[in-house]
């Protein structure tokens, strides 16, 4: 990723008219939601605790600080970034499916955090909070254009909830070969990515993209965190053990972070061209040729015990982190953005009411453990 920026190429101004509701919209959403719901029943049902619908495992939670970037240029200096300062943060660690599966079923992983104490007028339904959500996964742009064909690869994830881990490992193991094939012929199965497809890597060295698009002030963009210290650097595509080792990203976390901190840089995308860079279509990466990411912000974490029974209580039950708990100039864009609103908020719901911990939304007067 570059770090250069020429401040005077051509920056599209959002305008409401950029967005058009996808066909039957709603119909999606509710079809999102039984399925969404489905899941998690059914991991509830077989284990007694509630976890997420997606991204259900976490491999680490984080506590670290976020700092903004000195002199941003004026384009650059929007919402959170708009001033210099200094937050705490929480971060999670995370891989896609809805069921705790072993490690040697590889599939996309994801990096949330929040960004605690910000200040600034709210987006509908987190107002009164202090936070700044980021919700990403390791690839520039979405396994679907929008949400309705996400809802196609999310039943047949679906299926197999709490049933086959075996048929899993089998569609992951296959998937490493056959994306090969796939990308050879310019093209992903939506099914190959969400269930497969990612090396057994380090999953410190990756970088993790919003994928979806967000206002940045009166732009449009996307969002990156890119290792930035030389030993998260030195992880990436750093192939781990996973044989007989069920949480092998997990332990492989806890050793780097028992050891050394760690350093990432949060990066911004800025849309140049709307026909290149579209915001109904999340399944393609904006050209880094048209605009490069550029780095607004950096987050530091030190030496720190990764994960621990007590973290998973606090990070994995305590707490919810979606794209629409931030301010409202980072309002999300676009159908798959719509699609997450209501979804994560009654994932999270689900969560608090059957594990007897409601969410907790951090405050930045709040003492955050190190
Ligand atoms: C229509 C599209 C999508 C739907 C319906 C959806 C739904 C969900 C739901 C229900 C959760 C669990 C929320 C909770 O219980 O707290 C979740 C978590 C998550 N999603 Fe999505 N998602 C979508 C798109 C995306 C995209 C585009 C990304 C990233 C670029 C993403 C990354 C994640 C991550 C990383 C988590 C875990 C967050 C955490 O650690 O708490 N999702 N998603």
């Amino acid at each position: 990723m570059s770090q250069t920026f020429d401040p005077s190429s051509s920056l599209v101004h959002f305008e409401p008219g950029m967005e058009h509701l996808e066909e039957n919209e709603g119909g999606t959403v509710a079809g999102l939601e039984d399925t969404l719901r489905g899941i998690r029943e059914t991991t509830f049902e077989h284990s007694g605790h509630a976890i997420r619908s997606v991204h259900a495992k976490s491999h680490g939670l984080l506590f670290g600080t976020l700092t903004v970037v000195d002199k941003l240029p004026p384009s650059l200096a929007h919402g959170l970034f708009a001033k210099v300062g200094s937050y705490k943060t929480i971060m999670r660690l995370s891989t896609l499916p809805g069921d705790i599966l072993n490690d040697s079923v590889s599939t996309p992983r994801g990096l949330a955090f929040k960004v605690i104490g910000v200040q600034g007028d709210r987006l509908p339904g987190s107002e009164g909070d202090e936070t700044q959500d980021f919700v990403m996964v390791n690839a520039p742009a979405f396994s679907a254009p929008t949400a309705q064909k996400f809802l196609g690869s999310l039943k047949t994830l679906a299926g197999t909830t709490d049933k086959y881990e075996g048929l899993k490992e089998v569609v992951s193991r296959f998937a490493r070969g056959t994306e090969a094939v796939l990308e050879a012929f310019g093209g992903k199965s939506a099914i190959v990515v969400t269930m497969g497809g990612q090396a057994a890597t380090h999953i410190l060295g990756e970088t993790f993209y919003s994928q979806t698009p967000f206002l940045y002030g009166p732009y449009v963009c996307k969002f990156a965190l890119a290792p930035t210290s030389p030993g998260l650097k030195a992880l990436t595509k750093k192939p781990i053990d996973v044989n007989g080792k069920p949480d092998a990203l997990r332990e492989s976390v806890i050793e780097h972070f028992g050891q050394e901190g760690g350093e990432w840089d949060l990066q911004v995308q800025l849309n140049t061209d709307l026909q290149a860079m579209p915001i109904e279509d999340a399944s393609v990466p904006w050209p880094e040729d048209k605009s490069p990411y550029v780095t607004v912000a950096r987050i530091s974490a030190p030496v720190q015990n990764a994960w621990s029974a007590e973290s998973k209580a606090a990070g994995d039950d305590g707490l919810s982190f979606g794209p629409w708990h931030g301010l409202a100039a980072h309002r999300p864009l676009g159908g798959v953005n719509r699609a997450r609103n209501g979804t994560y908020a009654n994932s999270a719901k689900f969560r608090g009411r059957h594990n007897g911990c409601p969410m907790h939304e951090p405050r930045g007067s709040e003492q955050i453990p190190d």
